[in-house]
């Protein structure tokens, strides 16, 4: 009976999702407009990050860039100043939490003024099967895809709250939806930012504060090199292929 129950709520759901999506390719959703925002984007050195920083800096936004790496961040800068926009790196290990909010009040400092977007992007992958994968790896894949997120919305999410003006947005995955073989680390620590997600928007909505969005992104494998060497099964790939980076970025 509950089965029965689960399987029509599940249909239910379906078909909303389905018919609305389907609205929503004629009727495109309003874009927010992001001029004058100031945007946090952690591992704005990567692949995602750097066209989130230079599509951000296109419609207006100013850039603040944390990476752990230093040289692919500047560059990440330098190419958003060849196109004249604004942005400001930090090197930042978002796994530790002392350096978050180290470098979130240095920024406050620097430019005297609040981050009204943050991007938590920062991603990585062990990519190696469960019982050959180091401990250490493991460890580090939650630290930097669950953990960070912690860290950065308990340091930028009282001054958003305090102007009621925000966003936090979530990088996740595919992989924080569905599951696939030897990924386990990954998959666990996407899961993890799918539930954050969804209970801080809950928490939001429960406290009212209704100037403070979130926003999910659950992408699809892209070429980045993040997942370098890793095979999509064969029908699957004919169906479903990588996405380039630019497509990642022209998908609704
Ligand atoms: N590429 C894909 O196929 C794909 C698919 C779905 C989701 N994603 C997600 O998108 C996000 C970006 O992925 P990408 O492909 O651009 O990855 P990438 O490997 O190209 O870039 C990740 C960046 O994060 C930085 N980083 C790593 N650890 C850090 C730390 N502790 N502190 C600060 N910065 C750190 C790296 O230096 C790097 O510049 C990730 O969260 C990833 O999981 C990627
Ligand atoms: C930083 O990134 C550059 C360019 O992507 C890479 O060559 C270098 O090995 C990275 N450094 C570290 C410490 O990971």
């Amino acid at each position: 009976m509950i089965f029965l129950m689960d399987l029509q709520m599940m249909l239910l759901d379906v078909i909303y999702f389905i018919l609305r999506n389907s609205v929503r390719i004629v009727l495109r959703p309003r874009t927010k407009p992001i001029d004058g925002e100031l945007v946090l984007i952690t591992g704005a050195g990567g692949g995602l990050g750097r066209l989130f920083a230079q599509e951000f800096t296109k419609h207006g936004a100013e850039v603040v860039l944390w990476d752990i790496n230093s040289s692919c961040n500047d560059e990440t800068a330098k190419l958003v100043h060849e196109n004249g926009g604004k942005a400001y790196t930090y090197t930042v290990d978002v796994t530790n939490r002392e350096d978050v909010y180290r470098n979130a009040d240095l920024v406050r400092k620097d430019l005297g003024r609040d981050i009204t977007i943050l991007v938590n992007n920062a991603g990585v992958v062990a990519g190696a099967r469960m019982l050959d994968c180091p401990d250490l790896l493991m460890e580090r894949t939650m630290k930097v895809n669950c953990h960070a997120h912690f860290w950065t919305v308990k340091a930028f999410l009282p001054q958003m709250k305090a102007q009621n003006h925000g966003h936090i947005v979530t990088i996740a995955s595919v992989l924080g939806l569905f599951s696939t073989a030897c990924v386990e680390d990954y998959c666990a620590s996407k899961f993890a930012a799918v539930g954050f997600h969804e209970s801080l928007a809950h928490e939001l909505i429960a406290d009212e504060v209704e100037g403070v969005k979130t926003t999910l992104v659950c992408p699809y494998i892209v070429d980045t090199g993040m997942f370098e060497g890793c095979k999509i099964r064969e029908e699957v790939e004919l169906l479903l292929p990588p996405w380039s980076p630019s497509t990642a970025w022209s998908r609704p």
